[in-house]
Formats: structure tokens, C-alpha cells, sequence
């Protein structure tokens, strides 16, 4: 028999003591930014799977075509009889991973969103019956802890969402992932790889302007949690490519002088003209990086597989 169960393990409402403290070390004061993970409401999962479809927005295509051509080699490199899923979202490629996955008792898809993990679940629950569905409402930045199931597990991080982390997230993030492998389990990691720059530029900054809206959707979650009075109108989505750290940096831009008020942070936000909020990167690797940096983190990289056009990499490591 086939089960859905749905985990909080972050309070419901959003405008909680992380908002709040997020928001008042982000923006009161030095360069500001805000940590890419509230943009992940509703809207902002909904806005996000519109990005996925865009013509200019490749890598979930090339990642897709990836999991397509391995899913058997990952089948057989792993045996897996769980797969967790951290930051899920819609769970759209990791379905080809399950089909294939011919042991597979168990999914563990867990993510901020909760919105994103209840309709991935329904959707699962039908083209897999038999299938146990855990869905865990969960920061896995901050002191993950899985349900226990049965192993080999594989835990998968997909969409290169690694490259939303700062280096040392980075780095504490995989040695928090080597810390939950058990021998015998393994790590699935998908890495967009570094290209050219106009490429890069597109993916990020859409004709269409969905990136736009998914980027600035964070200040209506700002509005709405924190009764603070940003005017999306009055900023600009700006995405540039950092050739030096090898990373697409995401901002919104103040268009004019302006001051934000957040009353229930007691804040009032000071913009001079064209000053901005970081609001996400996106790093791109290369695979001696990829290697490098799961080494440091007790991983060893054993597969390392592309799309044909060679745009991004899905690896496959355990631990050394
Ligand atoms: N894996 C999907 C979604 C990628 S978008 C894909 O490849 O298409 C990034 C996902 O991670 C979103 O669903 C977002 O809600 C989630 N996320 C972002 N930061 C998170 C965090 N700190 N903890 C858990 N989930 C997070
Ligand atoms: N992990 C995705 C990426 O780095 C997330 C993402 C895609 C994103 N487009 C975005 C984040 C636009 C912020 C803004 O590609």
C-alpha cells in the first residue's frame, strides 16, 4: 500500500524569528541581501516551474536528458531502496529516477515549500502506487534529520540548486549531506556547468520577464509577512555573471532613491539610486571544482555524466 505523510518541521507561518532575523541582518545595514530561500512561497514555486519552461532557461532540459540516458546506470550504481530529495519542488525529473529505480520503496521529498511538496505528492501517489511518499517541510541548510528508512539510500540535490549556496554553505552543506551516508548509500548532485556568458545572462534574464517576477516576488513575501511597504515597480531584476567567481549574481536594483518601512522589524530601509539587493547566485562548476569540493567533504566522486551538448553535469559520489 502506497502512503502520503506531510512533515513540518518549520512553523507554518513564515513570518516567523527566521524571516524576521534573515531580513533585519540582510537589510539593515552593509551591501544587502536576502538568503535565496524566501523566495520560495506559493507563488514564487509556481513562478519558478514557469522558469523551468522557458526556451532560455536550459538546465532542467539538459539535467532531464541526463537522468533519462543514466537513469538505469543509476539504478544499478545504487540498488537504492530510498531516495531523498533535497529542495524537491515539483519533483518533475526525479520521476524518471523512480521509474527506474526498480527496489524503490521509499521518497523522501523535502523543501521550504510546502505548497510544492503537496502537489508533488498527490501527483506521485497516482503514477506510483506502492510507493511510501514522506514529505518533510524542512530547511536543509540548517540541522537536516531524515525519517529513518530503509537503505541504500540515495540522496539526490538536483536543478543545481547547490549553486544557490555561498562557497562555504557549500562546504557545510556536503559535509552535512557525507554525515547522513550510511556505507553503501550514495550522493546524486546535479551542477550546472560554466559557459558563455550571453548564455549564462539569458537563462537568468528572460525576454518574457518570469525571472523578473520570480525575483521579485520576494518583496511581496516581505509585504505579506512583515507588513513592509515595497513598491515591486520601483526596483529592477538584474542578472550579471561574476567571471571571476564563476557565479550568475541575481539583484533587484532600486530605480530612484527610495526608503522601504518594515514597521514590524522597526526598520525603515534606506535605497540610494541603483543600490540593490543580492537576492540569489547561481554558481557554475567545472568538474575538478565538483571533485575538489566533495573530497573536502569526505565524498569521492565516482561518476560524473553530461548532456550531449555538454551545458550541465549530474554526478554520482559516495562516501571516501
Ligand atoms: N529540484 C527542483 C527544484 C529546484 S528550485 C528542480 O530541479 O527543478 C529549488 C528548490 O529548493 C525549491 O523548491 C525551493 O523551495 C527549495 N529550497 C530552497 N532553499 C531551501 C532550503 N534552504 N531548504 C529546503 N528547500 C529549499
Ligand atoms: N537552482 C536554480 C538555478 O540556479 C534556481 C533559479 C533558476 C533561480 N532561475 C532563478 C533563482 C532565478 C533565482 C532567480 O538555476
Amino acid at each position: 500500500m502506497s502512503s502520503f505523510t506531510l512533515t513540518r518541521t518549520l512553523p507554518a507561518d513564515v513570518g516567523d524569528d527566521a524571516l524576521r532575523a534573515d531580513v533585519t541582518k540582510g537589510l539593515g545595514g552593509g551591501p544587502k541581501h536576502l538568503p535565496p530561500k524566501w523566495l520560495y512561497d506559493a507563488r514564487g514555486s509556481e513562478i519558478f516551474e514557469e522558469i523551468t519552461r522557458l526556451p532560455e532557461y536550459y538546465p532542467t532540459r539538459a539535467e532531464r536528458e541526463i537522468l533519462l540516458d543514466r537513469a538505469s546506470d543509476i539504478a544499478a550504481a545504487t540498488g537504492a531502496r530510498t531516495l531523498v530529495e533535497l529542495g524537491s519542488g515539483s519533483s518533475e525529473k526525479t520521476r524518471h529516477l523512480i521509474d527506474a529505480l526498480a527496489g524503490l520503496r521509499t521518497y523522501v521529498a523535502v523543501d521550504v515549500s510546502p505548497s510544492a511538496l503537496e502537489q508533488a505528492g498527490r501527483e506521485l501517489l497516482v503514477d506510483h502506487p506502492g510507493l511510501d511518499v514522506h514529505a518533510l517541510v524542512a530547511d536543509f541548510q540548517h540541522g537536516l534529520q531524515l525519517p529513518s528508512a530503509p537503505g541504500p539510500r540515495l540522496v539526490a540535490f538536483l536543478g543545481s540548486t547547490i549553486g544557490n549556496l555561498l562557497p562555504a554553505e557549500r562546504a557545510e552543506f556536503l559535509s552535512g549531506v557525507a554525515g547522513l551516508l550510511s556505507p553503501g548509500d550514495a550522493f546524486l548532485l546535479g551542477t550546472d556547468l560554466v559557459k558563455g556568458e550571453r548564455e549564462l545572462v539569458a537563462a537568468y534574464d528572460d525576454a518574457a520577464g518570469v525571472t523578473a517576477e520570480f525575483n521579485k516576488n520576494v518583496l511581496s513575501v516581505l509585504n505579506r509577512e512583515l507588513n513592509a511597504d515595497f513598491d515591486p515597480a520601483a526596483f529592477d531584476h538584474v542578472a550579471v555573471w561574476d567571471a571571476e567567481r564563476e557565479w550568475i549574481e541575481m539583484r533587484l536594483r532600486a530605480r530612484e532613491e527610495l526608503t522601504a518601512k518594515i514597521p514590524s522589524l522597526g526598520l525603515a530601509v534606506h535605497f540610494a539610486a541603483g543600490e540593490y539587493i543580492r537576492t540569489e547566485i547561481s554558481a557554475k562548476f567545472r568538474q575538478e571544482g565538483i571533485r575538489a569540493e566533495l573530497a573536502a567533504a569526505g565524498l569521492e566522486l565516482r561518476h560524473w555524466w553530461t548532456d550531449r551538448a555538454g551545458r550541465f553535469a549530474v554526478s554520482l559520489a559516495v562516501r571516501s
